[in-house]
């Protein structure tokens, strides 16, 4: 059973200049599941929805649509459901200075969800419990890091403490937003191997946002592949990565930096074709989000394009792999055939 499963997320802005009919549709019909002690790596380019999935998986902000279910069970209303959720379902954000508070000292900050969510506690209980999670992310001493104030402390430092204080509660979901995203490249590494483990010693489930293909592939089991508020791909990560079906998640992992390539991508596929089909009309007729960027594009892809079951716990949602089951019966794109493997060589992130 998922610790953390979604089904059918819809979540809608209404933004002046844009009609009440015409909300920003920022997330769409987003389902997934989240596993004890795996790491399921959410990717897509800026503005494709992931953080406002994870606000909704938080329930820090409500879909329009769909719902949530912890533990097999349905999101409970009210206070007592939300603060259940809350200890449980735990998010670390982007940017470990504007997360902490600046006129509170790390202990405040580590101190403050042990009370609300485990009040019985007495404080030598606190300072105990206090004192174990700074040694668990590596902030030694511990007396005097709960003594610090946040601006005395790095980067990584604090997002050190931003993930103490996820653990304070003893979460089963942790969703960290683009965790690393603001450290300092040489500290990155250090933090998602401390994600790593202690995901491993609390099996915990971990969904990790992210831009970095090589980082996602690395640390996370499964990668999901959203686009303009859609899933489009998911799977096992070196399947995603090194054998992409989704012409975005191509076009994703042909853009990555990847060392041992040099000039064009391995990973793009050798049939990704250079010229694009111009299919007028098919994101605002609701066909595939994708369409007028898809050098693949084809009629029926102004149809929105079925969630495929591609085997191997893969899908994608591409006309490309559905010929069989096109409503419209017309005949099969051209690349229903899968391409040629890539490389299969694990990069070191
Ligand atoms: N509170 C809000 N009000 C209006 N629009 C919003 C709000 N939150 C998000 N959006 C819009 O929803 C879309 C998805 O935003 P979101 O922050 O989830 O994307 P993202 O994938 O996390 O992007 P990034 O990689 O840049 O963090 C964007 O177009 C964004 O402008
Ligand atoms: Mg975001």
């Amino acid at each position: 059973m998922s610790r953390l499963a979604a089904h059918g997320l819809v979540r809608e802005f209404r933004l002046p200049g844009r009609s009440r009919r015409h909300p920003l549709r920022a997330v769409s019909d987003v389902s997934l599941e989240l596993h004890a002690g795996e790491t399921v790596a959410l990717v897509g380019e800026s503005g494709s929805g992931k953080s406002t999935v994870a606000r909704i998986l938080a329930r820090l902000d409500t879909p329009d649509a769909g719902t949530i279910l912890l533990d097999g069970q349905p999101a409970t209303p009210g206070r007592r459901g939300l603060r259940h959720h809350h200890r449980q379902v735990q998010i670390v954000f982007q940017d470990p200075f504007a997360s902490l508070n600046p006129f509170h000292t790390v202990d405040h900050h580590l101190r403050r969800p042990l009370r609300l969510h485990h009040p019985a506690l007495g404080r030598a209980e606190e300072d105990e419990r206090i004192h174990h999670l700074l040694d668990r992310v590596n902030l030694v001493p511990a007396g005097r890091v709960a003594a610090a104030h946040p601006h005395e402390l790095s980067g990584g430092q604090r997002q050190r403490v931003a993930i103490a204080r996820a653990l304070a509660c003893r979460p089963g979901v942790l969703l960290a937003d683009e965790p690393v995203s603001m450290l300092d490249v040489s500290i990155r590494l250090e933090i998602l191997r401390l994600l790593d483990r202690l995901r491993a010693e609390d099996d915990l489930a971990v969904l990790y946002i992210t831009h970095d293909l090589a980082t996602a592939r690395h640390f996370a089991h499964r990668i999901l592949v959203m686009y303009r508020g859609e899933l489009v791909e998911s799977g096992p990560s070196d399947a995603v990565i090194l054998d992409p079906r989704h012409p975005y998640t191509r076009l994703l992992a042909a853009a990555a930096p990847d060392p041992r390539r040099r000039g064009t991508s391995a990973l793009a596929g050798p049939d990704l074709p250079v010229t694009r089909v111009e299919v007028p009309g098919g994101t605002d007729a609701g066909g595939c989000p994708f369409l007028d960027r898809c050098p693949q594009a084809m009629p029926r892809c102004r149809l929105r394009p079925p969630l495929v079951p591609l085997g191997g716990g893969r899908t994608a949602r591409c006309w490309l792999h559905a010929a069989d089951t096109d409503p419209a019966g017309s005949p099969p794109g051209p690349a229903t055939t899968r391409p040629p493997a890539p490389p299969t060589a694990r990069p070191d992130p």
